[in-house]
């Protein structure tokens, strides 16, 4: 999967797959499963990491995580989040962050948030030969801005600035743009405004392809669970419940069985571990 063949499926009328994934075992899940994009969002900070929101996350910490990502060698596209503050200072600074997601992450492609006040850096990034994907409605790293984690482009004009920003991505050389938390007309009118590949997450069905949070999606993170996410299975429940029977085993003595342990003398050949 390469960003050539993203920008294609739009005009297939194909649609796209995308995940978030934070780590090697669930890069190679998902990308066997058969998605498209594999994201290393900076939901990384909130998800993995336990920050309240996503403004702590470094660039450090989203190389070392999209590193692993990209040791899975998935036929998914990998696409990096830059973190807050790696993108908005000036554009030097930027493409170097940019860079570095590439060459020291894996990544093949950044995702930066913001419409039109982006494109600065957009322009930079693209310049420098480094795909990037857009990110407009709900930007998760201007929480402050927002007052909270609220629906954007609702009204005749924030509508036509959601519009005019992915419109201004497009044309800064954006190969997709993920629209997030819009109400879904919006983001049909977009969609059909920009020749790019939308992707959306809580901006109904009428775009191009639809991102998730992995965790939100298996039920991982049990305490919330906003309105767009569907819930494909309760993991997190499975989870618990094996280790509950792990920690009752222990405790009776039942784990490890014969059968867990090794024999004194000959080796049997079946003695792998990790
Ligand atoms: O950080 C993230 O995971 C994201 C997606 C939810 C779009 O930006």
């Amino acid at each position: 999967m390469t960003v050539p063949c993203i920008r294609k499926m739009k005009s297939r009328n194909e649609k796209i797959a995308v995940l978030t994934a934070y780590d090697f075992p669930t890069a190679k899940l998902l990308d066997k499963a058969g998605v498209e994009i594999l994201l290393v969002g900076d939901s990384l900070g909130m998800v993995v990491l336990g920050y309240e929101n996503t403004l702590p996350v470094t660039l450090e910490e989203m190389i070392h995580h999209t590193s692993a990502v990209a040791r899975a060698k998935p036929s998914a596209l990998v696409v990096a989040d830059m973190p807050f503050m790696s993108f908005q200072v000036d554009p030097t600074e930027t493409v170097r962050n940019a860079g570095r997601l590439v060459k020291e992450g894996g990544a093949e492609a950044v995702k930066i948030e913001g419409g039109t006040r982006a494109v600065p850096m957009v322009e930079a990034i693209v310049r420098a030969g480094i795909p990037v994907m857009g990110h407009v409605g709900l930007t998760p790293q201007s929480v402050h801005q927002m007052g909270g984690y609220r629906v954007q482009g609702r009204g005749p004009d924030a509508g036509a600035k959601v519009v005019e920003g992915a419109r201004a991505l497009e044309t800064a050389g954006c190969f997709s743009v993920v629209l997030e938390g819009i109400p879904s007309g919006l983001a049909r009118k977009v969609t059909k405004a920009v020749g790019i590949p939308t992707i959306g997450i809580g901006a109904g069905g009428a775009c191009d392809g639809q991102v998730l949070v992995i965790h939100d999606l298996l039920g991982l993170v049990e305490e919330f669970q906003p309105k767009f996410v569907k819930r494909y299975d309760d993991t997190g429940v499975r989870i618990r419940n094996a280790v509950e029977r792990y920690v009752a085993e222990v405790k009776a003595g039942e784990f490890p069985g014969p059968e867990h342990g090794y024999e004194d003398g000959k080796r049997t050949g079946k003695e792998g571990g990790s």
